[in-house]
């Protein structure tokens, strides 16, 4: 975790292999039984979902968390009283993040990208940061829309990322309009078109064959052609349809029958077909066309008009469509080009988190202080709310919880290499005072920094996520009867193991005590008689 972290290289079983250092995406990859470690596995993926960042932090917590609830079970205090613990000490945790949170400009791109840069600065293309994260801010202003007063951001939906493999990763790009891998039907159609006027259906332009299988019995020859003269005629009635809102290009999500393709051919018509249903949505909102299920229920309104060129572009060995200049496109594609697959894998995993990262500071333009900071105010905070306001049992899960956050600038100190207990005994000076609630560490070097100067942010939504994700996981594991019974037994097992010695297995107590049954058996007339004659000495 942090600036220092390293990357990751899983193998697969099929013998692939994934390069990373994104939580999701290398807990995604190993394999586990346990049923607690699936569900932490299961946060880490939430995470990203939600807010696309903090998959480690998140992990690291919940794992923190239920680490210092053991200790309390083993003193025999019951999960409920640990759980109520945690659950104010949540509470209380949000609205200190809450406190701490300082407003950004949401509309200043200067702003946010110097925010995205903290967290694209613990990635594989931190060398290309700011290059990224103009790419990550382009593309969620693309995508922005206001729906009913609110903004709406559906960047899994309409950015989508496109990886080419080959070029260099200054060449790649956000399109002002979208881009599919599709080849055009016919090589002689049009492969440059401006201002292109475009229909898109989600129905084959091919004569309609049975669903199921259809038998016609023909006995004359000229029945025969008059069946293919009536598919024909079908054919040229749907051309027809189209055809008459002169478009330039028809694309549709089903088949193109040979037939149709030479109507549109003659009418010099550029065709697209079999494009995937997102793709086709994307060209919808860049054009401004809208999807036609029956073409001769086609309207002039359904045609797109807003694109300005419609380009058939080759790379490497492929052939990609391109709808660009587009008048307040709403949907984009991002070209990303780079070495290997790998390299391209990891740089759209990283794109992606500074895109969910850029969209929540838009969407909730809210910052906490990064690099450890917000944990450590956060410890101090609970550990003296704890002291003045908490009585009885509770206090202590409560304190544990509140020391537990400080994993997170132990693991940033940790990771830079510096002496870990120095550092945090400073920060935990620092923080004492509300002066320094903003001090952190600096992943690079240790030092303590002011993470105003550093510029060093997280977005509030993020560590909201983070801390409410990781309690919850641990309330709910902690919760479950057969972990606590199953560390009660281990205990158990333990001190039974020490009675009888580490290393006396059960099979071999059983023979030492028949054996010396057996001697005592034996020897009981002798045993008898020697007490005997003592007994008569002694008289
Ligand atoms: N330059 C820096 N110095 C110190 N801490 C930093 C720096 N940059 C980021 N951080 C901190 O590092 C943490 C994030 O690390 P990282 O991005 O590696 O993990 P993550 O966000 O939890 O997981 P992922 O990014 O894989 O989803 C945050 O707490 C952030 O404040
Ligand atoms: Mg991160």
């Amino acid at each position: 975790m942090g600036p220092r972290s390293m990357l990751k290289m899983l193998l697969d079983p099929m013998g692939g292999i994934v390069l990373t250092n994104d939580g999701n995406a290398i807990l995604r990859e190993i394999e586990v039984t346990h049923p607690a470690a699936k569900s932490m596995i299961e946060i880490s993926r939430a995470q990203d979902e939600e807010v696309g960042d903090g998959t480690k932090s998140v992990v690291i917590l919940a794992g923190e968390f239920l680490q210092a609830a053991e200790l309390f079970i083993e003193k025999d205090i019951h999960p409920t009283v640990i759980v109520n613990a945690y659950f104010q000490g949540l509470e209380k945790a949000l609205k200190i993040v809450n406190e701490m949170s300082i407003d950004v400009k949401a509309d200043d791109d200067k702003e946010i990208e110097k925010i995205l840069k903290s967290t694209v600065a613990t990635k594989f293309v931190s060398k290309w940061g700011d290059f990224v994260c103009k790419m990550a801010i382009q593309a969620v202003r693309k995508v922005a829309t206001l729906k009913n007063g609110h903004q709406e951001i559906d960047t899994k939906r309409y950015a989508k990322v496109e990886k080419i493999p080959g070029g260099t990763i200054e060449e790649c790009t956000v399109l002002d309009g979208v881009m599919v891998n599709k080849d055009l039907t016919h090589p002689q159609m049009r492969k440059r078109i401006e201002n292109p006027r475009i229909i898109l259906l989600d129905c084959p332009l091919e004569y309609k064959k049975g669903e199921s299988q259809t038998n016609m019995e023909l006995t004359k020859e000229e029945d025969f052609k008059k069946a293919l003269q009536n598919e024909e005629d079908e054919v040229r009635k749907v051309c027809n349809a189209i055809l008459a809102f002169k478009p330039d290009v028809v694309i549709t999500e089903k088949g193109v029958s040979d037939l149709a393709q030479h109507f549109f051919l003659k009418k010099n018509v550029t065709v697209l077909r079999r494009l995937r249903k997102t793709d086709n949505n994307r060209i919808a909102r860049v054009s401004g066309a809208t999807i036609v299920n029956r073409p001769e229920e086609l309207q002039e309104s359904d045609v797109g008009t807003n694109c300005g060129l419609y380009e058939l572009r080759k790379i490497g060995d492929e052939f990609f469509s391109y709808f660009v200049k587009c008048k307040d496109a709403k949907a984009c594609t991002i070209l990303l080009r780079g070495a290997t697959k790998d390299v391209l894998n990891e740089i759209e995993r990283n794109l992606q988190d500074a895109i969910s990262v850029a969209r929540n500071i838009i969407l909730n333009p809210r910052l906490v202080p990064g690099g450890g900071a917000l944990e450590m105010e956060l410890s101090c905070r609970l550990m003296d709310y704890a002291t003045k306001e908490i009585k009885g049992t509770m206090q202590w899960p409560f304190k544990a919880l509140a020391s537990a956050f400080e994993v997170i600038p132990r693991t940033l100190a940790q990771n830079s290499g510096t002496d870990v207990v120095k550092r945090l005994t400073e920060l935990r000076e620092k923080h004492s005072t509300s002066a320094g609630a903003f001090i952190g560490i600096d992943g690079n070097d240790g030092k303590l920094v002011d993470m105003k100067v550093a510029n060093i942010y997280d977005p509030t939504a993020v560590k909201i996520q983070t801390i409410k994700t990781a309690i919850e996981v641990s309330v709910m594991l902690l919760r479950i009867d057969d972990i606590v019974s199953g560390i009660k037994k281990e205990k158990k097992e333990k001190s039974k193991s020490q009675m009888q010695g580490a290393e006396n297995p059960e099979g071999e107590t059983v023979l030492i005590y028949c054996i010396n049954l057996y001697i005592v058996r034996r020897c009981q007339r002798w045993i008898i008689k020697i007490i005997h004659i003592i007994l008569n000495s002694t008289n």
